[in-house]
């Protein structure tokens, strides 16, 4: 015998009709889409040369893989990966170009693997070879630690004496300023693309480079920030050899202006602490706790 509410849990005939051809569709699709994944031979198969070696050396090889409508160049190397190199090593975490993990660089331009449609390549083989300013650990993964070595130079925030984890109150404009430098997902293809380190071993070691000049322009935007970053950027940090070339704003997923809106303001700022005579007279005047003359007791 029907229970009350029995009935209710059954789609009528019609209903279960189309709910099938539905879910068969949908599994067609699947099907479909999956054997156009796995399928090196589909119409649309891209030549391949890829960088595969390690830091004793490597050479490009030259892969013939299917590749679908609206697909990255991450997709097509993990079908790589899939059917004819398992062993091929990329780097990548969240395929939507926010962890900044899967640089590389395609057809020689520094660019995120998972950004970058193959619709937007020429015709013909695409290039794929490591950051070419880190050292190689294997095929596409490079050893970008030294980024990270150059964090650790970049002071932190300074707040003014006898303020407290707490206490600290900024104006909301104030922290839209300096917005635009937090966009940095770390992915360092400004870091790779800037000629003074891809270019110049020696500059390696004395040269941040462009995501910590922004670093320091955030900062230095800071309202709280009690510290002068200006002699540090230019006598240890290399600002001063960045010839504002614009490669490092070219490159950036994040669209961040580098150059016009942290480099150059902060060359402006470092060159007129230095050189501006007036600043020296006026500064020569300030008494020593720092307050001008005309605020001394
Ligand atoms: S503008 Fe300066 S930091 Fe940017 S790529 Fe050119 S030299 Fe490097
Ligand atoms: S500034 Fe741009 S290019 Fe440089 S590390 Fe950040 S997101 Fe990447
Ligand atoms: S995988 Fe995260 S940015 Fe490409």
């Amino acid at each position: 015998m029907t229970q009350p509410g029995e009935g209710s849990q059954e789609a009528p005939a019609g209903q279960q009709a189309a709910g099938a051809g539905r879910e068969a569709a949908g599994n067609q699709r699947a099907v479909a889409s999956q054997a156009a994944r796995d399928a090196p031979e589909a119409a649309a198969a891209r030549q391949l040369r890829v960088w595969r070696g390690d830091k004793a050396g490597g050479a490009l090889t030259d892969y013939t893989v299917g590749a679908g409508e609206g697909e990255v160049v991450l997709d097509v190397l993990h079908r790589l990966q899939a059917t004819q190199a398992n062993d091929l090593a990329i780097r990548w975490n969240c395929k939507a170009g926010k962890c900044g993990s899967c640089s590389a660089e395609i057809n020689g331009r520094p660019k995120l693997l998972c950004m970058t449609r193959l619709s937007s390549l020429p015709e013909g083989p695409i290039t794929i070879t490591p950051l070419r300013t880190f050292p190689v650990i294997r095929d596409l993964v490079t050893d970008v630690s030294a980024n990270y070595d150059w964090a650790l130079h970049v002071p932190s925030v300074a707040p003014p004496d006898g303020l407290e984890p707490g206490e600290y109150r900024m104006a909301q404009a104030d922290i839209d300023r300096s917005q635009e430098f937090r966009k940095c997902i770390e992915c360092w293809l400004c870091q790779d693309v800037c000629h003074v380190i891809r270019d110049h071993e020696q500059h390696k070691p004395a040269y941040a480079g462009p995501r910590y000049f922004i670093r320091h322009a955030e900062l230095d935007m800071h309202p709280l920030d009690t510290g002068d970053r200006r002699g540090a950027l230019r006598d240890q940090q290399g600002l001063g050899l960045c010839n504002i070339t614009k490669c490092c704003t070219e490159v950036c997923p994040a669209g961040i202006k580098i150059t016009d809106n942290a480099i150059i303001p902060m060359k402006e700022r470092s060159a007129d602490q230095r050189y501006d005579p007036l600043g020296r007279v006026l500064r020569s005047w300030r008494h020593r706790d720092g307050r001008p003359p005309c605020q001394q007791p």
